[in-house]
């Protein structure tokens, strides 16, 4: 099958950031002539500007042995030190580092001063229990001030953090312990979750009980104070806390030195240990959060939403945002907790001037409804921004219009848990922005968009996103499994023409490059349907449902079809608000000829479902592969990884119907 996306919905509506955005704003065009002159001096300035060295490094990049990339070798820093003491001794201790809002509506304020205090004491802590440098420490904790502040601990003593998101049940977390060896489990007692307590400690207790485990302590906050069953290994994080000198100086580490790894499922077998080091990573980061979002380290309120047990809350919870000497908001539950106006409230609380979220919250509010967030005052916000999924033209209107006032820039953000920070983003204060693309690759990044054989597929044209020469926050590789690294990244272009300069990573998604160069991001390649010999992304047929008034959400899956190979299937999630006002049927035909007239004949859904829900991994991606399963009349599969398994029972027996 050719790798040619065909491409068929157009978009021309264009947003310049106001002129006085424009004008205040740090980022130049400078940023992208300087990168393109010189690619390495470019980030090797990043770095020296962005970081601070204990050893300044003289080599920029070793790519002698790829994919096996070396950034900045030869020089030392401590990640920690740059995310906190740094700004203390510059004299900002006093900033809020974090506004930690718990989902019961407990609050807390921590200043810069606060948080260095108490990860030095987390860092003595875990010296105390005998975690060595390189040692890893699993983390398994609700989005509470002490998740950031575990994971600089074991930056800061150069141990390896492998962060489980709390919603992983004790199988998954036992599997991620076992391939990682973890020394220590991180965990609280529970957390709370929408309104009400759920434990965290019992998965912990069950993972190890089999033995034969390489954890030696469990380290145990109080969170909600519910009882706990105790274990020898296990020990309280306040008691523990407060038994440990105060003093902790950070010693420098090599620049490769691993700071993390984090598991990430791929379509097929065991999920993968992403590896990410030290100096590359957080130039990247600091980098990018301080360009795309146009932070002002001493006014701007930040706040991302994703939990730290994602690369996004990695990135852009933790590093980014502390590295730059951020304020940000933390928050511990879900958006409609108790009330559905709950984000709404806490960006008028503490009048968050970047808000950084994915487009499934934003279709979520939309299937609410506008009065929702209409009732709070969203006027501190300046820059808004998408990352996870392709966000569809009209829910990028709506985030615009409704949450943005419509004058907040947004910037949708193209990246992975591999590439370890943002690759293709407009820059909020620069780039005139395009609903539904993410533009254009940051300064110092290359990207392609190739077919099979490893040819550019020139404006106009859909095929395979590549990166094209190595960058400073890439995947080091697979945690214990170099063979998988390089099949499953690097394999794909070897031996095309493309590939003649060195080897290009493939990152699995499909895209488009538009008559302006623009990148377009058009799904997994894993779910492009091929229709009558014709390659649609599901993408953008679900982009023209979500454009029409009816429709909230939409997933669309190929399914097989006797005439024509494949056929589009839809399943469409209907506003709140329009809900009672056409049967399932006219919905139906008239969405299905709303998507022909939008896209063309070709696109037409055979079928439409109205659903309730759509299924997602906790992490809010569509698993389409399951609906592909509904729409093909086959057996479920496995739907272990998604958010509420009973989504698919209801869909199921929906179609049976
Ligand atoms: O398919 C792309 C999609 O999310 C994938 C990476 O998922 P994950 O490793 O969980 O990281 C998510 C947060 C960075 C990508 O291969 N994706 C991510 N951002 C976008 C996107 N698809 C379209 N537009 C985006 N802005």
């Amino acid at each position: 099958m050719s790798a040619k996306i065909d491409s068929l919905l157009h978009e021309h509506r264009k947003f310049a950031p106001s002129p006085e955005f424009a004008a205040a704003a740090d980022a130049s065009p400078e940023l992208y002539a300087d990168a393109t002159h010189d690619r390495l001096g470019f980030w090797a300035d990043q770095a020296r500007e962005l970081l601070h060295w204990h050893t300044p490094f003289t080599k920029t990049l070793d790519w002698t042995n790829p994919p096996f990339a070396k950034w900045f070798e030869d020089g030392e820093l401590n990640v920690a030190y740059n995310c906190l003491d740094r700004h203390v001794l510059a004299g900002n201790g006093d900033r809020v580092a974090l506004y930690f809002e718990g989902e019961p509506g407990d609050s807390r304020a921590i200043t810069y001063a606060e948080l260095t205090a108490e990860v030095k004491r987390a860092a003595n802590v875990l010296i105390k229990l005998g975690v060595n440098a390189g040692d890893r420490v699993a983390i398994y904790l609700p989005m509470i001030p002490e998740a950031v502040i575990a994971m600089l601990a074991v930056a800061r003593i150069g141990a390896v953090h492998s962060v489980i998101f709390g919603g992983f049940s004790a199988e998954s977390l036992r599997s991620r312990i076992d391939d990682a060896n973890a020394v220590l489990v991180i965990t609280a007692d529970g957390g709370y979750r929408k309104g009400k307590i759920s434990a965290l400690k019992p998965a912990v207790d069950a993972a190890l009980q089999s033995g034969d485990s390489s954890v030696r302590n469990t380290l145990v906050v109080k969170r909600t104070g519910q009882d706990v069953e105790w274990n020898d290994r296990d020990l309280w994080w306040h008691d523990e806390l407060a038994s440990v000198d105060a003093e902790h100086e950070a010693i420098p580490f090599p620049a490769e030195n691993p700071l993390f790894i984090l598991y990430t499922s791929g379509t097929t077998g065991a999920p993968k240990g992403i590896l990410h080091t030290s100096g590359g990573y957080l130039t990247q980061g600091a980098f990018t959060h301080k360009n795309v979002f146009d932070l002002k380290p001493e006014t701007d309120v930040y706040w991302c939403t994703a939990d730290v047990g994602w690369i996004t809350g990695h990135s852009y919870v933790v590093y980014g945002p502390l590295a730059n000497g951020a304020t940000q908001v933390l928050y511990e539950g879900t958006p409609d907790s108790p009330h559905t106006g709950r984000w709404w409230e806490i960006i008028e609380k503490y009048k968050v001037s970047i808000l950084y979220t994915a487009p499934t919250a934003i279709r979520t509010f939309m299937k609410l409804g506008r009065q929702i967030p209409q009732k709070f005052d969203l006027s501190s916000l300046r820059v808004l921004g998408s990352v996870g999924e392709p966000i569809n033209p009209e829910a990028w209107m709506w985030y615009r219009e409704v949450i943005g006032g419509n004058l907040t820039p947004i910037v949708d953000t193209w990246w992975q848990t591999e590439t370890g920070a943002i690759m293709v983003s407009a820059l909020s204060g620069l780039t005139e922005t395009k609903p539904g693309s993410a533009q254009v690759a940051i300064p110092g990044i290359t990207i392609d968009v190739l077919d099979d054989d490893g040819q550019h597929v020139g404006y106009g044209n859909g095929g395979l996103l590549v990166v094209t020469e190595p960058w400073p926050a890439m995947l080091r590789g697979i945690w214990g499994d170099p063979e998988r690294f390089k099949e499953t990244y690097w394999d794909k272009f070897e031996g095309t023409k493309g590939a003649k300069d060195g080897p290009l990573y493939f990152a699995g998604d499909g895209a488009r490059l538009d008559h302006d160069g623009d990148i377009w991001l058009l799904g997994r390649v894993d779910d492009v349907m091929n229709v009558s010999g014709h390659r649609l992304s599901t993408a953008e047929i679900e982009s023209s449902l979500v454009a029409h008034h009816l429709t909230a959400e939409a997933a669309v899956v190929g399914a097989a079809d006797d005439t024509t190979g494949q056929a589009v299937v839809a399943f469409v999630v209907i506003k709140l608000s329009q809900a009672e006002e056409a049967s399932h049927e006219d919905i139906s035909t008239l969405l299905r000829a709303h998507v022909a007239q939008q896209i063309g004949a070709i696109a037409r859904p055979r079928e439409i479902f109205i659903v309730d829900e759509l299924p997602k991994t906790r992490s809010g991606k569509i698993m389409r592969r399951l609906l592909r399963d509904v729409a093909e009349g086959r057996e479920v599969g496995d739907t272990t990884t998604l958010a509420d398994t009973m989504v698919m029972n209801t869909i199921a027996s929906k179609m049976r119907k």
